[in-house]
């Protein structure tokens, strides 16, 4: 019996070095050449460009059947570069289809970050009303003009597509924003205002957001300007949004505009801040109660800053939402960039580098905070699961192991609600074979939701990597709710319903295999669901 038990114990053990071996060795190209989506690190259901360097999420719209992805993208290296537009599309927002490159740049600039409609009514006159054409908004950023030293070297552009964003034609008049004089003038984000009946599209410029309108996409005309008192500005401000969103259990609305941020993130470098108010189609205020939550006030050594963010975690920039979800689907759906520009470029990938986070559905909640947008990843992931098993609660112990490094899941979701107890230090750990691992902890009397990634892997590539992340919560609740999704170079943690997130990369040599949950007393775990993922590839 107890050589049997020897036997199994050697048997695992080179099992599970040889499954080492095969990730650390595996090459990102296959046998044919071709690019293999099973390299080190690969996200396995999260977008990732077969090769070579993306940022931004761009133009992402949805027509007939179809949501486009279109992304910063450069083609001939694993470094940002010159940027063209790359392009994905994906039926049902989990698998994703790579086309050929959308939008390359031209002898106005290269290609940054924008926004894409279906111009549904033909206001631009590009298509006609029986095939509505597609028109993508997006930076020209003129290298030339900035090497000389101009301000104007960005400006704002349109394409238009006929045939369901296979093939793009530049407009013969671009631009069709010039620059007025402001270095950073970028990121246009375009939706229609029905009230007004009019295009808005708010821009990126440096401490501020500019709002437009039009009425045909080519015209527009500076309506006002919002931002420049209130919220972070310790980092210049990009790919803003604005959306219109019913708050959840009433019949009335807001809009919130997001503002991504870089650097000046809660947990350092990029991130997304948002405000609260009404739009009339010229001007944005903010709601009286959000006031207080974004507010700068002088302090001792200068002016204090305060900000409402998305994600606290260090690796969800410069997301935006889908234009054009139908209305009987009516959901808010947004996608992120997954890295931070203080270490995108070095990220140790080898074929790619970055990865776009999981769709999410995001809402507006009446919180006790006031009004806060919470995140959930949408419903079709679900599709992903190959293996779920309902484990119930669990009671009355101090340590839990949730997954063994015998449970095949190296892809999961894992659902539990956290019950402190009297326990106020609740560790989650992610372990692998070699004993890196990634710690999520709860400080229940804090109200405090740390994500430790100091000894995650391969974190040495960059001096603020190995970082402890901090995110807030509600202090002292009775139970804490997780929603996690593990792939093999990050976690997207949702908690309490999505109303805190936390989205990190990490790059462990091999996947963490082992999940284990320890208190510094005995607590309670309810609801724990381990759901087994499959690769989109
Ligand atoms: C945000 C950003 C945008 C710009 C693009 C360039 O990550 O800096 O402001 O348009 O990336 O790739």
């Amino acid at each position: 019996m107890r050589n049997l038990l020897f036997l199994l114990i050697l048997l695992s053990l080179s099992g599970c070095l040889m499954s080492n071996q095969n990730v650390i060795n595996n090459l990102p190209y296959d046998e044919s050449g071709g690019v293999s989506y099973s390299d080190q690190y690969r996200p396995q259901f999260h977008f990732t460009p077969k090769e070579n360097w993306m940022n931004d999420p761009n133009g992402m719209v949805y027509y007939q059947g179809e949501y486009h992805l279109f992304y910063q993208y450069h083609p001939e290296s694993t470094v940002w570069g010159p940027m063209h537009w790359g392009h994905a599309i994906s039926k049902d927002l989990v698998h994703w289809e790579q086309f050929p490159i959308a939008l390359y740049p031209d002898e106005l600039g290269t290609i940054f970050s924008g926004s894409a409609v279906v111009d549904w009514n033909n206001t631009s006159g590009l298509g006609t009303t029986e095939n509505p054409p597609l028109i993508a908004i997006y930076t020209y950023h003129s290298h030339e003009l900035e090497n000389i030293g101009r301000n104007d070297f960005q400006t704002q552009a349109i394409a238009y597509s006929l045939d369901k964003g296979r093939t793009w034609e530049k407009y013969s008049q671009n631009p069709v924003l010039p620059n007025p004089g402001i270095r950073d003038f970028r990121d246009p984000k375009v939706s229609w205002h029905e009230e007004s009946q009019k295009w808005i599209m708010v821009l990126a410029q440096a401490d501020h957001i500019g709002f437009y309108s039009s009425t045909n996409l080519i015209d527009w005309k500076l309506e006002s300007t919002f931002g420049k008192e209130w919220g972070v500005h310790a980092g210049v401000w990009e790919c803003p949004d604005l959306i219109k969103m019913p708050i959840e259990g009433t019949s009335e609305f807001k809009y919130a505009l997001i503002v991504s941020i870089n650097p000046g993130g809660p947990n350092g470098g990029s991130a997304t801040q948002y405000f609260v108010g009404d739009f009339d189609g010229k001007t944005f205020t903010l709601t009286d109660d959000f006031k207080e939550d974004v507010k700068q006030v002088i302090g001792k050594d200068g002016i204090v800053e305060s900000g409402v963010w998305l994600d606290y975690g260090t690796d969800n920039y410069a997301g935006v939402t889908f234009s054009d979800v139908p209305k009987n689907d009516g959901r808010v759906l947004f996608m992120a960039w997954m890295s931070n520009w203080q270490y995108a470029n070095q990220v140790p990938t080898e074929a790619w580098r970055s990865a776009m986070t999981i769709p999410r559905s995001l809402k507006l909640d009446n919180s006790l905070s006031g009004l806060r947008i919470t995140s959930q990843p949408v419903e079709e992931l679900n599709k992903l699961v190959k293996n779920k098993q309902h484990h119930g609660n669990l009671t009355s112990e101090k340590k839990y192991e949730l997954i063994t490094a015998s449970d095949s899941s190296k892809l999961y979701r894992l659902e539990l609600d956290v019950v402190p107890l009297d326990a106020n230090l609740i560790d989650l750990v992610f372990a692998n074979q070699l004993g890196e691992k990634s710690i999520l902890t709860i400080k229940v009397n804090e109200g405090v939701i740390n994500f430790d990634r100091t000894h995650s892997g391969k974190v040495d590539f960059e001096q603020g990597f190995p970082s402890i992340q901090k995110a807030l919560t509600t202090k002292n609740l009775l139970k804490y709710t997780l929603d996690i999704y593990v792939d093999h170079s990050s976690f997207e943690i949702f908690i309490n319903n999505g109303k805190t997130v936390i989205t990190s990369i990490v790059f462990p040599s091999i996947p963490y295999s082992n999940v284990s949950i320890e208190g510094n007393t005995i607590f309670n775990i309810d609801n724990l669901t381990i759901s087994e993922l499959k690769s989109i590839w």
